[in-house]
């Protein structure tokens, strides 16, 4: 990567700080940084802070002397533009083209041939804003790339989304959009151009197509009773907001009580077994997709046939009684992910598969993975384990295995988000369909450490559940 000239814009927010660690690690990469701050912006960070980073001065009014022609020659000069951390009141007055201080400007005066990144950090409440929302869409629009947010508890207590994501993820994202490899641009109407030799924007090729699955199945018992699991579908949901921010159409396929889809993202829901079976079968063979990410928790088995005090009785109807001797016949379900390819109208399907362990060790987990690799021909598994998830305080480690033996160990649903949209994008199959084999070797490049056991797609998968997802 070579050293570029990057604009980096504050606004006002508690995060700023998390901004100065991005900046300082930029510096450390070589780049030049060129810092703006909104008058809010400085109210959270001094400008000796940013000037002791960057070794520039920052600049922040427009009206400042001998400086009067910056919100033109500042986008020139740039070879990629940030604001970092972007408030709710900037997205929204970007998205309204105005222009009354230096980031407002800048922005009109954009060269759209240079990538334009935001990483949204503000309260849950002003993050899911209908103008917020809409502000989103519209910059999306235009062609700036809307970092993800992150979940969690925010400075001001409430718990949600908005926070701004970690610092490693806002560099990924930066390093991705200086790789001098990519050349494809995105125009603000989102057409792509060609500009070969110069900065470029992500790694995600616009308009990729991309169904993900998500949440758990629920078999019917009687008329009223389910056989389910506690899959929330949260990891399903995230991964296709991050995915629709990275550029790629998505459709998100999921359990009718999960989490419905984030904004922009096309929903289908489903209930049983058969039901994301069916789904899966039209929606592959009727349309064109480019990647499935199947993270629905699938019940590896239906109920076959109930015996009520010895009588025999088809399952999914009535109510059974409490007083009632009852035994529940369990038949099992085929492998769904095994069939994704063959259902596909796409046979270059890339398929990502999910597996989680709970409480394996290294060796076990391993094998897991072998064997989904050996059945489904997954490009990917991404494997985690339950006991390592952390619901309350949204702890997600997770390894991606790719079919040629690497992996990928990542901390959050974020960088999980990440490394998938940047796999869905690469156009390198890696591999796909290799036997599983290629596992047992050593990792070719290893980027982070062996996996520490079994998996959770999704975190609030039922502990106690018998069966695991079928995967
Ligand atoms: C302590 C404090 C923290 C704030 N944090 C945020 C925040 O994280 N996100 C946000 O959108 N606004 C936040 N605000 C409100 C913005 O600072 C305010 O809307 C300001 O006008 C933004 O100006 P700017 O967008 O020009 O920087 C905060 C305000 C205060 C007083």
């Amino acid at each position: 990567m070579c050293a570029a000239k990057i604009l980096f814009e504050l606004t006002g927010s508690i995060a700023a700080w998390k901004a100065c660690a991005v900046i300082s690690r930029l510096v450390q990469d070589g780049h030049e940084v060129q810092t703006i701050a909104t008058a809010a912006a400085l109210q959270f960070i001094g400008p000796a802070t940013l000037e002791g980073l960057t070794g520039r001065r920052v600049r922040s009014d427009m009206w400042d002397r001998g400086t009067a022609m910056d919100h033109i020659n500042l986008v020139k000069w740039a070879d990629v533009v940030v604001v970092c951390p972007a408030t709710a009141n900037t997205i929204n007055k970007l998205a309204a083209g105005l222009a009354d201080d230096l980031v407002g400007a800048l922005f009109l005066a954009h060269d759209w041939k240079k990538p334009f990144l935001l990483a949204p950090a503000m309260n849950p409440a002003m993050w899911a804003h209908p103008a917020t929302r809409a502000g989103v869409e519209k910059l999306r629009g235009w062609g700036v790339k809307i970092l993800p947010v992150a979940r969690g508890r925010l400075a001001c207590g409430d718990e949600g989304e908005g926070r701004m994501i970690e610092p490693e993820e806002i560099l990924a994202a930066i390093r991705e959009s200086l790789a001098p490899s990519a050349v494809g641009r995105v125009t603000p109407r989102g057409a792509s151009v060609d500009v070969a030799g110069s900065v470029t924007r992500p790694t995600a090729k616009p308009h990729r197509r991309v169904l993900v699955t998500a949440g758990g199945t629920e078999e019917p018992i009687d008329g009223v009773r389910t056989l389910t699991n506690f899959s929330t579908g949260r990891t399903g949901a995230l991964l296709a907001e991050h995915l629709r921010a990275w550029g790629c159409d998505v459709t998100l396929l999921r359990a009718h009580r999960a989490t419905p889809p984030p904004a922009g993202v096309r929903g289908e829901t489903f209930v049983t077994f058969a039901d994301l079976r069916g789904a899966l079968e039209r929606l592959l063979g009727g349309e064109h997709f480019d990647a499935v990410v199947h993270a629905a928790a699938v019940s590896d088995y239906a109920v076959a046939g109930l015996r009520v005090n010895g009588q025999p009785l088809p399952p999914g109807a009535g109510k059974l009684g409490t007083e009632q001797k009852i035994a529940i016949e369990l038949a099992p379900n085929p492998k769904l992910v095994d069939h994704l390819r063959a259902w596909s109208r796409n046979p270059e399907l890339r398929v990502i598969a999910f597996k989680l362990t709970r409480e394996a060790d290294a060796a076990a987990a391993r094998a897991a993975v072998e064997k989904l690799f050996a059945h489904s021909r997954a490009d990917a598994v991404v494997h985690n384990d339950l006991a390592a998830v952390d619901a309350a305080t949204g702890r997600f480690p997770a390894t991606l295995w790719r079919a040629d033996g690497t992996s990928t160990a990542l901390e959050s649903r974020e960088a999980l988000a990440h490394a998938i949209a940047t796999l869905i994008a690469d156009n390198e199959r890696g591999g796909a369909g290799a036997p599983p084999s290629t596992l047992t070797r050593e990792r070719r490049s290893q980027e982070g450490p062996a996996p520490a056991g079994p998996c959770a797609p999704d975190e609030a998968r039922d502990p106690r559940a018998e069966h695991s997802p079928n995967h």
